[in-house]
């Protein structure tokens, strides 16, 4: 679809061709009237939760100059913070309020298993992170209040400075200085520098991306590639030639036999290595697993819930993607796990990965079908999906 969103007077399509993962954009009234679906007391008790990961990055006179400590806070951390000059930031808020989840639906415009979280920010006057790069795209919307960004485009030199665990850049000199209104919106791609300072009280949004680096995909995928592989089979030399003249060698042909082994064991069919990146990207962070209900529901009475049921809704936190593998299955990856899918459940598997929120009459027109309630069922045992 190639509509036009939250990107001002871009089309999604010409936003991506011009400005996604190649320059800033500055979008001056993205969401015209925005109101927060989160105030900052409820940010703050946010932070005060276990399982949620939360930051306080605090400017200090002394060396390194900034003090960082991570949540749960409790209220009295609260009561002494400074006035000014400090920053709270909560990450996977999206996970933690359906809410917040539901904001992100804005951006599905960039693929579910692109984004990463909803991390918000709440700063008093001055408050700040430093100026730094992230590794990853970002939107940084501002919410409440105004906030100062000001974006360097060049190579910049990293800061050391031990124990601190932000990604600080030296000696940073703003190319661009913008001061963001609520509902402005500032997208970055991975690399530029960036520096906001709180002008006030303000609440900031930062929509962040996650790209895996080629290391951890590997990583993963030697997992798998290990698991595939006979324990047992080892490196044979049945016709060995006498090594006496020069028993020092590694020969051409044990060299050949090596190289023809190593690359047998890492071969994987595209089918099998499409769906082990469904399986990988859709893995969850590893303490946001959905509980199971108290009681679970066998297929047919999960069936007669959905009759006296307005909808059903997927626990936020979990990741859900698919695809059809043009071999007459759909795929679909819920946490990590493949679930292969008959065809003409296309539509469904589609329904399901791109909404939080499945009302019973979309539900409805799968219900008589076996392989779709079955799935449900599954889900719903697992925690996954609920009625709310
Ligand atoms: C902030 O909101 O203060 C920092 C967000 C960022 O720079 O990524
Ligand atoms: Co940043």
């Amino acid at each position: 679809m190639n509509r036009v969103t939250r990107l001002g007077n871009l089309t999604t399509r010409t936003f991506l061709n011009r400005h996604w993962q190649k320059s800033p954009r500055l979008i001056r009234k993205a969401f015209p009237k925005l109101i927060s679906p989160i105030s900052a007391d409820e940010l703050a008790g946010l932070a005060c939760e276990p399982g949620v990961e939360s930051r306080l990055v605090i400017k200090i006179r002394r060396q390194p100059g900034w003090l960082v400590r991570h949540g749960p806070f409790t209220v009295q951390e609260f009561r002494t913070l400074p006035e000014k000059h400090w920053t709270l930031l909560v990450h996977d808020t999206d996970k933690q309020l359906p809410e917040l989840a539901d904001f992100l639906t804005h951006f599905q415009f960039i693929p579910n298993w692109r984004i990463d979280d909803l991390m918000i920010s709440y700063a008093p006057d001055g408050g700040s992170v430093g100026p730094h790069v992230d590794a990853y795209d970002v939107f940084l919307l501002q919410v409440q209040g105004r906030r100062r960004w000001s974006i360097s485009r060049k190579p910049q030199a990293p800061a050391i400075k031990p124990g601190l665990e932000l990604k600080q850049v030296r000696a940073f000199k703003p190319q661009h200085t913008w001061i963001l209104e609520p509902g402005d919106m500032l997208y970055l791609p991975p690399g530029v520098a960036h520096h906001g300072v709180a002008v006030g009280n303000c609440m900031t949004f930062s929509i962040g991306f996650r790209a895996p680096t080629d290391a951890e995909m590997l990583a993963d995928l030697s997992n798998l590639l290990l698991m595939r592989l006979d324990k047992e089979a080892r490196y044979t030399d049945a016709n060995l030639a006498p090594a006496d003249t020069d028993p020092g060698l590694i020969t051409k042909q044990a060299r050949a036999t090596i190289r023809q082994r190593m690359r047998g064991a890492q071969h994987l069919s595209s089918g099998k290595l499409d769906e082990w990146f469904g399986r990988f990207i859709t893995e969850p962070k590893s303490w946001l697993v959905p509980n199971p209900p108290r009681r679970s529901l066998t297929p047919a009475a999960l069936r007669t819930q959905f009759a006296t049921r307005k909808e059903l809704a997927r626990d936020p936190a979990v990741r859900m993607a698919w695809y059809d593998d043009g071999a007459q299955q759909i795929k679909m990856f819920v946490n990590g796990c493949c679930h292969p899918l008959p065809m003409r459940l296309s539509e469904f598997a589609r329904m399901l990965c791109s909404q939080r929120l499945y009302s019973s009459h979309q539900l409805g027109s799968w219900m008589p079908d076996r392989d779709a309630i079955r799935l449900l069922a599954e889900l719903y045992n697992a925690g996954m999906l609920y009625f709310p």
